[in-house]
């Protein structure tokens, strides 16, 4: 029963020993347990919050602080029995048999589907979380922001680094840092997620929505420079799904053209075109934190760029545009796009292991390459295309023919969320009349599929994949 050891404390622990294995567990609590792993009680994070609040100390007892009115199930409780007993507060029983012994834990994520994602929290996460709450410097000051800058700013092989609240954000910032606006036209991808376009509006600027490439699915320099008119300002490249874009023919064209390159980052921490990492090679690039993103503040965003004086003005514009060394002199309009020290404290804590994080998401994609190769109907994404080295966000597949509706509702069925790819832009009524060209996007878009991904996929989900697609291909034969 090794997989109980992380919900496990013994009744003589002290609190920090308590927090470590929440934070190892990630389901917020604890099984008090005796010398016999006999159930004692149970104890939650909103515990230890409420007691560190009332002045208990890490180093102290847990005895007076673990609840032992608790809610268990037995063993031979049916799935039903032990339902009833779940609601808000109790989301974990401990289960328990005739001598009281912890043999197991019930909880509601057996009951519901395998999500998309889930984000990877088992590092100093908590930590630094707790950390920065006892500190008290909870909104946009404490030490934490900028340490998350200048380490995300390394990551990205950037100069520096603007932590903001979201990717969406990050975009507007960037936009109005380089001075869009009205009567300005900006080029976006058809394929990317609505944030991208909702930017340029909310800049009142004017977007043009451009085609994708075949092979990358990422935005075509060739139908930029064709979309290209007196009025254009700046092209809005989105490494979609992990994949770098095409940016050594962006770059030149936004050079030819006098144009601004912003890039949407938000997919793909850490990709590589040419050997350079993606936010380093436009003139800012914007990431989200979002807790479905490669690493997560819970919301948050940032823009990057390699121009001090860009750095310099977006930080003063994220903070409603005052200046740096006058308090309440606001030079140019702003806004409060701030992170808090909060989210920055998880950032930091996420970044420490970024690569890890990256290496464990490339590992599972790698294991559903392994168990899907030879398919007749799943075509995964290119991962072998010229000076891009691509990132694994979410496991990104095309279902040929006509199976993609039935292949998400079988997997429905077993118990797996699949998303479709995002719908093309040029396809929605509100976007329609800024569309330029969309072809290869509207293809992709109908038939794209992203498969669960994260540390929590687990090799039941990745086989039951593989199933239910041979089980699609045997019938076709048929
Ligand atoms: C391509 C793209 N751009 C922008 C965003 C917006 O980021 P956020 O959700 O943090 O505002 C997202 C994410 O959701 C995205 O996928």
């Amino acid at each position: 029963m090794a997989h109980l050891d992380k919900f496990k404390c013994i009744e003589t622990s002290i609190v920090i020993d308590v927090l470590d294995k929440i934070n190892s567990n990630e389901k917020g609590v604890v099984f008090v347990v005796d010398s016999t792993n006999k159930i004692l009680g149970v104890m939650t994070d909103g515990d230890i919050r409420r007691a560190l609040l009332n002045n208990v100390k890490l180093n102290d007892s847990i005895q007076d602080i673990y609840n032992k009115k608790f809610t268990y199930a037995t063993t031979a409780e049916s799935t039903s029995e032990k339902i009833k007993k779940l609601d808000h507060r109790v989301k974990i029983l401990p289960v328990v048999d005739e001598n009281f012994i912890v043999v197991d834990y019930f909880h509601k994520e057996n009951l519901f589907q395998i999500p998309i994602s889930a984000p990877n929290l088992r590092g100093n996460e908590f930590k630094y979380l707790v950390d920065a709450f006892l500190s008290t410097w909870i909104s946009s000051s404490g030490s934490y922001i900028e340490i998350f800058e200048n380490n995300f700013a390394a990551f990205c092989e950037a100069k520096h680094g603007v932590a903001v609240s979201n990717g969406t954000v990050a975009i507007h910032l960037a936009l109005k840092a380089l001075g869009i606006g009205k009567g300005d036209e900006v080029i976006v991808p058809d394929l990317t997620f609505a944030a991208t376009i909702n930017t340029v509006f909310h800049a009142e600027a004017t977007p043009v929505i451009v085609d994708v490439e075949n092979d990358s699915w990422c935005i075509d320099p060739k139908e930029i420079e064709k979309a290209i008119t007196p009025k254009t300002k700046a092209i809005i490249p989105v490494h979609l799904y992990g994949q770098a874009c095409d940016m050594d023919a962006i770059m030149a064209i936004a050079k030819k053209h006098n144009l601004y390159v912003i890039e949407d980052c938000a997919e793909a921490h850490g990709a590589r075109f040419n050997g350079k990492r993606v936010g380093s090679i436009g003139h800012i690039g914007c990431f989200s934190f979002f807790a479905n993103k490669v690493i997560t503040t819970g919301e948050g965003g940032m823009c990057t760029t390699n121009d001090l004086r860009l750095m310099e003005l977006m930080k003063v514009m994220r903070d409603h545009g005052m200046n740096k060394n006058k308090k309440y002199y606001h030079e140019v309009i702003g806004y409060n796009y701030r992170m808090t020290n909060l989210q920055a404290a998880i950032g930091v804590a996420q970044l420490e292991r970024i690569e890890e994080i990256l290496q464990q998401r490339s590992g599972l994609e790698n294991e559903y390459r392994t168990l899907l190769a030879g398919s007749n109907i799943i075509e995964f994404q290119r991962n072998d295309l010229k000076n891009r080295d691509k990132i694994t966000w979410l496991v990104s597949v095309l279902v040929k023919g006509n199976y993609k509706d039935l292949v998400v509702e079988k997997l429905k069925e077993a118990g797996i969320d699949v998303r479709p790819f995002f719908i093309s832009l040029g396809e929605m009524e509100i976007y329609k009349p800024y569309l330029f060209s969309n072809s290869n996007s509207l293809r992709l878009s109908k038939v794209g599929l992203n498969f669960p991904t994260s540390g929590e996929t687990s090799s039941k989900v990745t086989k039951t994949i593989q199933e239910v697609v041979r089980k699609i291909e045997e019938q076709i034969v048929v």
